[in-house]
């Protein structure tokens, strides 16, 4: 990673912030944008509210040459479908897929610069499940995959890489504020309903976005990948 500039947006916590001081360790320049700075992390940081302010306005110190691009903002909105509101679709919508494309956008004549880039963007499990609860955030996370395996195809021959990480439950503050984390015995039957008998670390996760951004992953693009202790493939 020496050498690469890389912009993560939404580096201020959880999976975000595990990525960011692994690839500081590793060398890499750091972007990063969100509403609040990350803690510890040598980045140039860009002040970006996906939900307010366009990202052509707010990524306004983006180098001339981007090699990698994660976009972190999520959400875990789960309720029975006959109470998720019209609201909720459109706020789910608007921070998981419509702030990756402003990103994007505002990105892409560097990233298409760097002639070997890569984009790790965030799905669920429950995209590819059937998980009760799940329509809204399963919707926008669908739209996320759909995202990536069009904007690989029309961007390989840029060799602009695409490809999303699909986590299921993580420990990070996301899903703290979900409450599906909140005690020991939440915390023990989530550890249950997986097939490795636990629920995620950020690092479980952080550690194939960064795979996915190095070298080593150059001739993988338009994948949706499970790092999901088994869940999404295993009965
Ligand atoms: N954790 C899980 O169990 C889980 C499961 C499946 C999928 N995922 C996906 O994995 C990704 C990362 O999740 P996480 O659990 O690490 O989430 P997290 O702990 O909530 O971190 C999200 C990051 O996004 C930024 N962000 C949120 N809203 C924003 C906004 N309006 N404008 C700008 N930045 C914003 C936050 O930064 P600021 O607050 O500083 O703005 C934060 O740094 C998400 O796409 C999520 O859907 C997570």
């Amino acid at each position: 990673m020496q050498d690469k500039n890389i912009l993560i947006i939404g580096a201020s916590s959880g999976i975000g912030y595990a990525l960011a001081k692994s690839l500081q360790d590793k060398g890499a320049t750091l972007f990063t944008a969100g509403r609040q700075q990350p803690n510890g992390v040598q980045s140039t940081h860009m002040t970006w509210d996906i939900t307010q302010t366009p990202a052509l306005d707010a990524l306004n110190q983006l180098p001339g040459v981007l090699h990698g691009l994660v976009y972190c903002p999520g959400t875990i909105n789960l309720k029975p479908f006959q109470r998720l509101t019209m609201v909720d679709y459109r706020n789910d919508l608007e921070i998981n897929v419509l702030g990756a494309v402003s990103a994007l956008q505002a990105a892409y004549t560097p990233l298409k610069a760097s002639k070997g880039a890569s984009v790790v963007l965030f799905s669920t499990v429950a995209a590819k499940l059937g998980m009760g609860l799940h329509s809204s955030v399963s919707v926008a996370k669908s739209a996320v995959e759909g995202l990536t395996k069009s904007l690989a195809a029309e961007l390989a021959p840029f060799k602009v890489r695409v490809n999303a990480v699909a986590p299921s439950l993580t420990d990070t503050p996301l899903a703290e504020s979900a409450g599906l984390l909140g005690d020991d015995n939440k915390r023990e039957s989530a550890s249950k309903r997986h097939p490795l008998n636990r629920y995620g670390t950020p690092d479980d996760i952080a550690s194939m976005a960064a795979y996915l951004l190095s070298e080593q992953a150059s001739w993988i693009t338009g994948q949706i990948i499970g790092v999901d202790g088994g869940m999404g493939s295993l009965k």
